[in-house]
């Protein structure tokens, strides 16, 4: 797939923030992203869902019990979708206790402080270092939503990271500085060398939904897009070939998920012309594993193992 992925200026192979550096810190919230920033991830990825009063925010479930003390604040009130709460509602949430409670290794007090971000915040990470990685949005529970892939595009060319339905200007990654993860973490991280990648893909969009990667590809058909599949969808569409037909139908590539990654797969996918983005990997053996399966990028909790062990020449 590197031919591919050359031809379509998206990195190779792609390392993904999947909601930050979401294995050293809480998921989505500003120090998960720094870390990835300053690790020098491709790309940070988000979930993007829409308040009740329309603010953009990164957020991956549909409901608020798993990772915020949602249950405490609103003491009753129904849980059902994150849709339901304002802007407003939503920043009186602690996103970052729960980690600690789970990760007590990991922990650290300034965890409990930490809010939702909006997508606009997001923005202002990424442009916040040197290293520059892209955007890799996902529109997340997207029927729920309709009109979110308009919004994400309009902020997006709003805040000059597209231009005319392109994502613009090459991407640098890679840093020459050490990074510890946190500082008392799990030993030093090499620097992954700087590198500018070939193409203007500063920002992917990705979904589950094929709808609205459709919408995507009409509003923004310059801007890569990457249909999101999993098993049971494979068998709700027909099959691999059938999701690999609705990529082609829509100029986008796959992101399916680990369990999807068997070589004969991918190479029928890179046959084809689509590139293949493999979640969630985590594991040194996985991500081994993986690039002998001819995956062309990852999404992982763990950017900085992902460096080591992708390092480019
Ligand atoms: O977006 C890639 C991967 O994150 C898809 O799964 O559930 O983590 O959003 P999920
Ligand atoms: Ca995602």
């Amino acid at each position: 797939g590197r031919r591919i992925a050359e031809k379509k200026g998206i990195p190779y192979l792609a390392i993904m923030a999947h909601r930050g550096v979401s294995d050293l810190a809480p998921e989505a919230t500003d120090p998960a992203y720094r870390l990835a920033l300053e690790m020098g991830a491709d790309y940070l990825e988000a979930d993007i869902q829409r308040t009740a009063d329309g603010v953009l925010v990164c957020f991956h479930d549909d409901t608020l019990d798993r990772n915020t003390d949602a249950a405490q604040v609103f003491p009753g009130r129904e849980m059902d979708s994150i849709d339901k709460f304002t802007y407003a509602e939503l920043m009186m949430l602690d996103i970052g206790t729960w980690f600690n409670e789970k990760n007590p290794d990991r922990a650290r007090e300034t965890f409990h402080e930490l809010k939702i971000l909006t997508l606009e915040e997001l923005i202002d990470i990424a442009e916040s270092h040197d290293n520059r990685p892209g955007l890799y949005l996902e529109t997340k529970s997207a029927l729920r939503y309709p009109g979110i892939e308009k919004e994400i595009i309009d902020l997006l060319k709003s805040r000059g990271w597209i231009e005319d339905g392109a994502s613009m200007e090459s991407i640098e990654v890679g840093n020459d500085i050490d990074v510890d993860p946190l500082e008392d973490g799990d030993g030093e991280v090499e620097p992954a060398p700087v590198r500018i990648a070939d193409g203007p893909a500063r920002v992917i969009l990705q979904s589950f939904e094929d709808e609205s990667i459709r919408i995507m590809k009409d509003l923004a058909p310059n801007v890569p897009r990457i249909y999101l599949v999993d098993e049971e969808l494979e068998e709700k569409k027909g099959g691999w070939n059938e999701l690999i037909a609705i990529a082609k139908k829509y100029d986008a590539d796959l992101g399916p998920s680990g369990y999807q990654a068997w070589p004969w797969r991918t190479g029928e996918a890179h046959r084809n012309g689509v590139l293949v983005h493999h979640y969630t990997l985590n594991k040194p053996w996985q991500m081994r594993l993986l690039r002998f399966f001819g995956t062309d990028g990852i999404f992982t909790n763990r950017t900085d193992l992902a460096l080591k062990l992708y390092r480019r020449q």
